[in-house]
């Protein structure tokens, strides 16, 4: 592990940052990127497992196979993602056992969108489009995160994201062409998942304690505010094609800037949810824990096979 590392060696991180390379496990660096890289992949990691909550629970009512099969495809592919990324956390030094009892006892986050409920099957889709969406913005700069690791594990992640994002926004199209109250489900959904939404961008540029730093070592390309712009911009045409409103009467198209406008939202709600204070908070920790120690015996299991050698009997 890298904590402190001779001048020469910096000089040498400072290098391939500018020239736009890679940093890998084996290079110096300094130990606040490598902190920074940890909270951050830790975290990321995180929302994707305990983001395998809110749809999983929707598996057992799925309306038919075809809708089983997809919705158990998705959240195989987070638990998949939560898994490339505590194997790049790891290349930093830290164990996932850690990682995961930091999680449980509430010392590291997870993305605030995961701590509201999903309630109708509709949300199954809305999830899929809207906060899939917004990871796909979130995900797609990470692919050239200056980590090595971090950025190539992200380049799978995204291809996976973006059945993900399909496979809701079909749900939906499917449900608008249905009856009166399908199409009222899905307005619904769609009011309570949009500023929700939003906020995963994070705080406004102004806030955000992170960014700046984060951009100079090349983890972050863009800002919050940018990227969520961005999301915005994508999802206000893709609104209109499904025939949905969404709840922000300041939307407006602005042909000065080439952007939508579009109005702020409840930063007091996100700080409270970061907090613990969200509606589901409590529930997603406590599942997640119970889960994590039920799951003991498979790991002493695995552990006494391994030092076996890996034989049976
Ligand atoms: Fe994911
Ligand atoms: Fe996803």
């Amino acid at each position: 592990m890298t904590t402190t590392a001779p001048t020469g060696e910096l000089d040498s991180f400072e290098r391939t940052i500018a020239a736009d390379q890679r940093i890998e496990p084996r290079d110096a660096m300094p130990e606040d990127y490598r902190r920074t890289l940890v909270r951050q992949i830790a975290q990321h990691a995180h929302s994707e497992i305990i983001g395998m909550q809110p749809e999983g629970a929707w598996l057992t009512s799925a309306p038919s196979l075809r809708r089983k099969a997809v919705l158990t495809a998705k959240v195989q592919d987070e638990a998949g993602h939560g898994i490339y990324l505590y194997s790049a956390c790891e290349t930093l030094g830290v164990d996932r056992a850690d990682l995961t009892q930091m999680l449980v006892d509430g010392r590291q986050k997870y993305s605030s969108i995961f701590n509201y409920p999903a309630s109708s099957y509709a949300d199954v889709g809305t999830i899929g489009w809207l906060v899939d969406g917004a990871a796909i913005c979130n995900q797609v700069p990470l692919c050239r995160t200056s980590y090595g690791p971090y950025a190539r594990a992200m380049i799978r992640v995204c291809k996976e994201e973006s059945f993900h994002q399909r496979q809701g926004y079909e749900l939906l199209q499917t449900m608008m062409r249905g009856t009166d109250e399908q199409r009222a489900m899905v307005q619904e959904s769609v009011d309570r998942w949009w500023w929700p939404s939003l906020m995963m961008f994070g705080p406004p540029d102004a806030e955000s304690a992170h960014t700046a730093r984060s951009m100079a070592w090349g983890i972050k390309r863009h800002t919050n505010d940018e990227l969520r712009q961005k999301f915005v911009d994508m999802t206000v045409p893709q609104a209109d094609a499904l025939g949905v409103t969404l709840p922000d009467r300041s939307l407006a198209w602005d042909s000065a800037t080439g952007h939508y406008r579009f109005g702020q939202p409840d930063w007091d709600e996100l700080a409270r949810v970061i907090k613990g204070d969200g509606p589901c908070n409590a529930e997603r920790v406590a599942r997640r824990r119970a889960a994590h120690e039920d799951g003991a015996w498979v790991r002493e299991a695995a552990a006494a096979f391994a030092a076996r050698g890996g034989r049976v009997g």
